[in-house]
């Protein structure tokens, strides 16, 4: 049997770690060609030439999801490389920092940054990856939200917002674009161990404590996973937002 996303071109931002890296890993290994966007590019080096290794096709290139400009050279060094040329079948956006404390306790230092990556960079590649798409009339869009992007808590409440902004606007592109042949989906995880805990500013000891009744939490390749199965789908179908969590977490 053909491996399902043979001939297709997938962006995956957020590459070089967690999620991002298992997605690109899977989408490899199911036949897409890859290219590999984070801002530490030794990491994506690394993961170009593991995907290499394994008889796939990765292109590495380093930026800043959340600066419009190199988002632009990503698009153009994709549509450059593609087999055949002009092309950009699945974009991955994935990029994203969460942030620790809720509403009064979070560092509001970082609130912009963390808007600029979650929601601007990503609203930013939502729109120039459908305009392309639109025009082919085909391809997929698929967003990583969270599910306090759907359940908002009061831990997490300013990094849940931005997560809140990309499922409304992923969902309001799947509207736009649903007629013109384009899948919109976004998944929403739940805790996956990662290097997000860290980068969010967690504690391990405390974060360990407050979900310790959660049980096993997910790897990243269980969001792979969901992401591989429904861009696998038949091309009328569109699985427009799916949750993923481990099985003990009750909340969020
Ligand atoms: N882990 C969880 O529990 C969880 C739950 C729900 C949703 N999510 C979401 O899942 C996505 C991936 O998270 P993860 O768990 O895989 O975390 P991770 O291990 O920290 O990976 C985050 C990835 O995003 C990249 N990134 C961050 N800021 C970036 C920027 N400005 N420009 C380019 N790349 C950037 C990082 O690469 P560089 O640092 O090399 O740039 C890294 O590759 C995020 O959107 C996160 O909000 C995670």
């Amino acid at each position: 049997m053909g491996k399902p996303l043979t001939g297709k071109t997938a962006i995956v931002t957020g590459a070089s770690s967690g999620i991002g890296r298992a997605v690109a890993l899977t989408l490899a290994r199911d036949g897409a060609a890859v290219v590999i966007q984070a801002r530490r590019r030794e990491r994506l080096d690394e993961l170009a030439a593991e995907i290499a290794g394994l008889g796939g096709a990765a292109l590495a290139v380093a930026g800043d999801a959340g600066v419009p400009a190199d988002l632009d050279a990503l698009l153009e060094k994709t549509l450059a490389w593609s087999a055949g040329g002009g092309k950009l079948d699945i974009a991955v956006i994935n990029a994203g920092r969460g942030l620790a404390g809720g509403m009064l306790g979070s560092d509001e230092a970082q609130w912009q940054e963390l808007y600029q990556t979650n929601v601007l960079g990503a609203a930013h590649l939502m729109r120039r990856a459908g305009q392309l798409m639109v025009q082919r009339q085909r391809g997929d869009i698929v967003v990583v939200g969270s599910v306090v992007g759907r359940n908002i808590s009061p831990f997490s409440g300013f990094y849940g917002s931005s997560k809140f902004a990309v499922g409304a606007m992923a969902e309001a592109l799947r509207q736009e674009v649903c007629a013109k042949g384009v899948r919109v989906s976004t998944v929403m995880p739940g805790i996956v161990a990662s290097e997000f805990q860290q980068v969010a500013g967690y504690s391990a000891e405390n974060f360990g404590k407050s979900i310790a009744h959660f049980g096993q939490l997910l790897e990243p390749q269980a969001i792979a996973d969901g992401v591989a199965w429904l861009l696998a789908l038949p091309p009328h179908v569109n699985v427009s937002e799916i949750m993923i969590r481990p099985t003990g977490q009750n909340y969020p």
